[in-house]
């Protein structure tokens, strides 16, 4: 039966596929709820958003998206408590982000009523697609993109925005393996790096195959320019561990405003941790990893959490990480999913 909750018409799926997943052994982003939000945009504004059925999108061929890449997405989970609340972590920066990458391919930015309450009603509606399991969560794919047509070069009259969410263990098993990148970039000055464009993703895929021919999982980003400093982890912000100090490199236009890389700054911070925020050398790591005082890596992000680097490889040499009892990974991880999931307080005001 249709209904309107929070001001947004819901148009019910006749079935649901609930009973077909497996809770217990959820892969990451690989079975999608039975319903998602749409909203478009056309005759120069963002039309009311509606929950809908989970499912295809009809486009004209010519389509801008196909031809030009215009798209952006975010990445976002909602967690259930013991009590069976639900809980999003700084919504709100990933709605301010959204829109920063859409000002940057020239999309038009979405209103935060349309972007906060079609989530939460979506959320409402699809409220038992939210796993309770620890470890797994709703992954949630925010996405804008041209839907118009013409094969001009030039931005799209017409556009989706869509939240299609996923029940997901986890995005890596494992502790992983980076190769650092000497030749190819993700991004340059002046770029689109620190938006969240498809096509950011798309330009990683070939060198990251590459990297995985030789038995890496991910590509350690160097700078386009000089290739001499670490950036970013292809699905991930990068932190390095040497002593006792944790640093990661400043964002800029290349470099996306990781939202787990901020909160893992602020309570690394409030650990009581010495946190540096400056540009890492390749050779820094490479001589720390030599001398023994590279103590950890791990990359960052709301797929990934946390995700402990086991080793690199850089210039046809690899290179181990020490396998310590107690690390930073284990505690800002500890840290960051209590709040998340309603386990611990929130001095930050994270929680939503
Ligand atoms: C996320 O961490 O949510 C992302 O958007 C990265 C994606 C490539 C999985």
């Amino acid at each position: 039966m249709n209904a309107i909750i929070n001001n947004i018409e819901i148009i019910k799926a006749k079935t649901t596929k609930i009973n077909d997943v497996d809770f217990d052994n959820l892969k990451f982003g690989h079975v999608f709820s039975d319903h998602m939000l749409e909203c478009n945009f056309k005759d120069g504004k963002w039309q009311a958003p509606k929950v809908v059925p989970y499912q295809a999108i009809a486009l004209d061929p010519s389509a801008k998206i196909f031809h030009y890449g215009q798209s952006v997405f975010e990445g976002m989970k909602a967690y259930k408590d013991a009590n069976e609340d639900v809980w999003l972590f700084r919504p709100l920066d990933n709605f301010k982000r959204l829109n920063i990458s859409s000002k940057r391919l020239a999309i038009p930015e979405l209103p935060e009523n349309y972007f906060m309450d079609g989530l939460k009603t979506l959320l409402q509606v699809d409220n038992g697609w939210i796993p309770k399991k620890d470890g797994s969560s709703l992954y949630i794919r925010p996405f804008v993109f041209a839907s118009g047509g013409g094969f001009h070069a030039s931005p799209a009259d017409a556009y989706k925005f869509i939240i299609a969410t996923a029940p997901s263990g986890a995005y890596f098993s494992g502790k992983v393996k980076v190769l650092i990148e000497e030749k190819y970039s993700r991004s340059a000055n002046g770029g689109v790096g620190f938006a969240k464009a498809g096509g950011n993703y798309a330009g990683q895929f070939y060198p990251t195959q590459l990297a995985i021919d030789k038995g890496y999982h991910q590509v350690i980003w160097t700078d386009d320019n000089t290739h001499e400093y670490i950036e970013e982890a292809g699905a991930m912000n990068i932190f390095v561990r040497i002593n006792d100090t944790l640093i990661t490199g400043p964002t800029s236009d290349r470099i996306l405003d990781g939202i787990t890389r901020k909160s893992i700054i602020e309570l690394a911070e409030a650990e009581g941790i010495s946190v540096e925020v400056r540009k890492i050398s390749v050779q820094e790591v490479v001589a720390a990893a030599k001398d023994g005082s590279l103590k950890e890596m791990f990359g960052a992000g709301t797929a990934a959490v946390i995700s402990p680097i086991a080793g690199f490889g850089y210039k046809d040499a690899d290179y181990d990480l020490p396998e310590l009892d107690d690390t930073y990974a284990s505690t800002l991880k500890k840290r960051i999913t209590d709040i998340q999931t309603n386990k611990a307080e929130d001095p930050f005001g994270w929680r939503y």
